[in-house]
């Protein structure tokens, strides 16, 4: 008997499951559906813009009536949920972001519009400075440093000013040191017990937010980096911490962000805690795999596909990509 025929004596061959098309479709572990995903919009004033992102090829910064036009879309291939992003005009960045505190600005105005025009999306809102600032840190700073406290403060504020213009689901995208907690006891005092908390409860001090920032603008203002407040991209057991104090603070949903290099984390929060978890593959990560494909590298459906699903997968419910509106296409 010829070696490689030993192997079969006992007829175990892998081949038999994946020979045809019905029989991978049927013990396919991991399913993937637009109901997965939640699509980032990036605002800016204006009517009738559609204004191309350069680090971002394929996505846009948004006037409100064309992002009331991509939320129709988004809706119609069955996406549950957008996150809404403002590019602040310039004159009205602030050291202190005050412009957050404006019940009118982009993004609330935006939460109307669009809650007016698709009422059957849901709409979720980042809650941190950063895009308010004249220097492009998520709070308020003194002497260099970020202030914790303070920043919650404000924070507060700017979750119900959120709430107020219609937002579902807020989002602290911050890291400051107990913000759920403070915007939790502000919703359910405001009278806004309905609004849901999603926390970027594990967020990474990661290279890879590099073309959100030039979408939003904050790239070019920010000085120094945000390891003071974002996690170390080494630690694991800390951010089962962080999820830990989130969930006891009262957020109805955590994220692990960014998504790629961090699934080991993804999958130790999923086997720890009961809570939904999103993951966000983050503006670097879309980019990666986009430029790799207008390359010529790869195919950038295949290429999206298998990030997602490598994603959910590693176990979160939900994925924030820049992908969604063509992924829940090509997945209709
Ligand atoms: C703002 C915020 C950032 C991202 C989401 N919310 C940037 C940052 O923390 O510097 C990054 C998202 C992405 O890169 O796609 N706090």
């Amino acid at each position: 008997m010829k070696k490689h025929d030993m192997k079969f004596l006992a007829g175990h061959r892998a081949r038999r499951l994946r020979q045809s098309d019905w029989i991978r479709e049927l013990v396919r572990e991991t399913r993937l559906g637009a109901h997965d995903l939640i699509y980032p919009l990036f605002l800016r004033e204006g009517n009738g813009v559609r204004e191309p992102i350069d680090g971002m090829p394929g996505i846009h910064r948004l006037s409100i009536d064309m992002a009331v036009e991509e939320a129709r879309r988004a809706h119609d291939l069955g996406i549950p949920l957008l996150a809404l992003f403002q590019q602040t005009p310039e004159e009205k960045l602030t050291p202190d972001g005050a412009e957050a505190l404006n019940g009118d600005n982009l993004t609330c105005r935006a939460l109307r519009a669009i809650r007016m025009a698709v009422p059957g999306i849901g709409l979720m809102a980042d809650v941190a400075l950063d895009v308010f600032t004249d220097h492009g840190h998520d709070g308020v700073l003194q002497d260099g440093k970020v202030l914790n406290d303070e920043t919650v403060d404000i924070l507060v504020q700017q979750a119900l000013h959120l709430a107020t213009a219609g937002c579902d689901v807020v989002a602290p995208s911050d890291m400051m040191d107990g913000r759920v907690g403070a915007i939790r006891r502000a919703l359910e005092g405001h009278g806004h017990t309905q609004v849901m908390i999603m926390s970027y409860a594990a967020k990474y001090a990661s290279c890879l937010y590099g073309p959100f920032r030039e979408a939003v603008g904050s790239l070019g203002r920010l000085k120094g980096d945000k390891r003071t407040y974002q996690m170390d991209p080494a630690n694991a057991r800390e951010a089962l911490r962080q999820v830990q104090q989130d969930i006891s603070e009262g957020a109805d949903m955590v994220m692990v962000k960014p998504g790629m290099a961090y699934l080991d984390v993804i999958r130790q929060v999923r086997d720890r805690f009961d809570v939904p978890l999103t993951a966000y593959q983050v503006s670097g990560e879309y980019a990666m795999l986009r430029l790799g494909a207008d390359q010529g590298l790869w195919d950038i459906e295949s290429a999206m596909l298998e990030s997602l699903t490598g994603l959910k997968r590693a176990g979160c419910d939900g994925i924030l990509t820049y992908f969604a509106l063509e992924a829940a296409r090509v997945l209709a």
